[in-house]
């Protein structure tokens, strides 16, 4: 047994309908992702964790029934695509791609009801569990949904796949994956700018005698990730990995535990501890040092390198204060982890009704979080973001500056505010450049970056190039006279 039956029922007494039927249709079907899959996961992720690799976990709070179509995938994977690139080019590191889609339906909620001018209805649990209409037909839970959950994922999957597989995420097409949207943005013009960079770097490398049918050139490899939050569902696609003689949880290829569901003793940690996939654990302030080295003692106890990430989720401020005292008890005992950087969770708020986040916060809690890193000497080895490729206005701020009075225009998440394209690509520029001052302050420097640029610069960097010229070990130092809301756009044109 993967699992203590006594303890798993937190999740499903919310649920009084019996899914007996459904979840045995679910242990009949064929496992969404395959073991050797992992496997090749969880070397990447051990990668990231010495600052080797770097890990791009992105997709959307919530997956809905509703809004499943083509194209949402297709505008998902080629921002992370578009996204990759940018960090690759930036950071000089191999991205790991981790898309929070084919799987990521069920929510933990704070509270079990939600009331509305006096009524009060069971709350939304994901498109899982319930749906997210305000009615009492639409809160009832129907185990059917299931059922329906896995076909979506594994249609998402077939495509992904796709995608892929088929050429679609040829390097030689970087060009081709800006978002019709973007295209006369800022973040477009710069990732253009990179595209531009990558098709001289292929063209020069033909001449060489580059072999552009290499997998490398047609292939890309793309991996799936949900929260582990509903056991029965999870359980129902555990299967034993005939090559290893393994367990895997075979919905996605890597699963991760919740801030609301990681307690020692119950259920979500004793599946995880049972299953051999890659696996993460969300960490609040609230985590306490002595804890978390117990926790990853106990789900990695072979302290496998790539294993297992801690995605970290505090907000700008409580990061600083609280994060240096988990890594130093885990540096202390010697255990190997991920460290990843959630910058969303603790940076939700209210404002005219709406669920939100603004754009300076989520920058700032990243920011945080390599500051941190660079202080201890640490590793900052991935970002976790709720995100998607279509135009919304669910978080604020971010360079197409969208204010509060904006959030009702196009806010169509069923769950958390999400970045929109254009805030998801101004975040891999910001994060790029923090990787990229990692190698400057190994020694390279900004120099050798504005020598790329070429004599007079390029396009709109010309004017703030003088500047950069400042920047020398540390890039705070260098920007102190460059205005705030001007860094990120000095840095694309270094980068
Ligand atoms: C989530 O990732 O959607 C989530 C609910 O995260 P957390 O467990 O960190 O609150
Ligand atoms: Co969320």
């Amino acid at each position: 047994m993967l699992h203590s039956q006594s303890q798993h029922l937190a999740m499903l007494v919310i649920c009084r309908t019996p899914a007996t039927l459904p979840l045995q249709e679910i242990a009949r079907m064929p496992p969404l992702i395959f073991a050797g899959e992992c496997r090749t996961l969880q070397q990447r992720l051990a990668k990231a964790s010495t600052g080797d690799a770097f890990v791009l976990f992105g997709g959307d709070c919530a997956e809905a029934f509703s809004q499943f179509s083509a194209n949402r995938i297709r505008d998902l994977y080629r921002l992370l695509l578009q996204m990759s690139t940018v960090l690759a080019f930036g950071g000089g590191v191999p991205i790991v791609k981790l898309g929070r889609v084919a799987g990521q339906f069920a929510k933990p909620r704070s509270a079990p009801t939600e009331t509305i001018n006096g009524v009060t209805l069971p709350a939304y649990r994901g498109d899982i569990i319930n749906g997210p209409e305000f009615t009492e037909e639409s809160r009832r839970c129907d185990p059917w949904r299931l059922v329906r959950a896995y076909n979506q994922s594994a249609a998402t999957l077939n495509l992904l796949r796709g995608f892929s597989y088929g050429g679609y995420a040829g390097l030689s097409r970087v060009s081709q994956w800006n978002l019709d949207f973007m295209k006369n943005t800022p973040e477009g013009h710069a990732y253009m700018d990179i595209a531009k960079r990558v098709d001289e770097a292929i063209q020069f490398m033909i001449a060489c005698g580059m072999d552009t049918n290499m997998p490398f050139m047609r292939e890309t490899e793309f991996y799936t990730c949900h929260e582990c939050l509903l056991l029965d569902y999870e359980e129902a696609l555990t299967r034993l990995d005939s090559t290893s003689d393994n367990w895997y949880g075979c919905s996605a290829h890597f699963l991760w535990c919740g801030e609301r569901t990681r307690q020692l003793d119950h259920a979500h940690v004793e599946y995880m501890r049972g299953v051999n996939n890659p696996i993460g654990v969300k960490v609040s302030d609230k985590m306490d040092p002595n804890d978390i080295v117990t926790l990853i003692a106990m789900l990695n106890p072979h302290n496998t390198p790539g294993r297992l990430s801690i995605i970290v989720r505090m907000g700008p401020q409580k990061l600083r204060e609280k994060f240096p005292a988990l890594i130093e008890a885990v540096q202390r005992s010697g255990q190997v982890v991920t460290w990843v950087c959630d910058p969303m969770h603790g940076n939700t708020e209210t404002v005219s009704g709406y669920k939100t986040r603004r754009y300076e916060n989520i920058r700032a809690e990243i920011e945080a979080f390599f500051d941190v890193h660079e202080k201890m000497g640490t590793v900052p080895g991935g970002v976790h973001l709720e995100m998607t490729g279509d135009n919304v206005t669910e978080c604020i701020g971010g360079g197409a500056s969208i204010s509060e009075d904006d959030l009702d225009s196009r806010y169509h998440t069923h769950c958390d505010p999400r970045l929109n394209a254009e805030q998801s690509l101004e975040i891999a520029f910001y994060v790029a450049q923090r990787l990229r001052q990692r190698e400057w302050d190994s020694g390279a420097g900004v120099k050798g970056a504005l020598e790329m640029l070429g004599p007079g610069g390029r396009g709109a960097g010309v004017g703030l190039k003088a500047r950069c010229t400042k920047v020398s070990g540390s890039s705070e130092e260098g920007m102190a006279d460059v205005p705030a809301g001007q860094r990120d756009q000095v840095w694309w044109h270094v980068l």
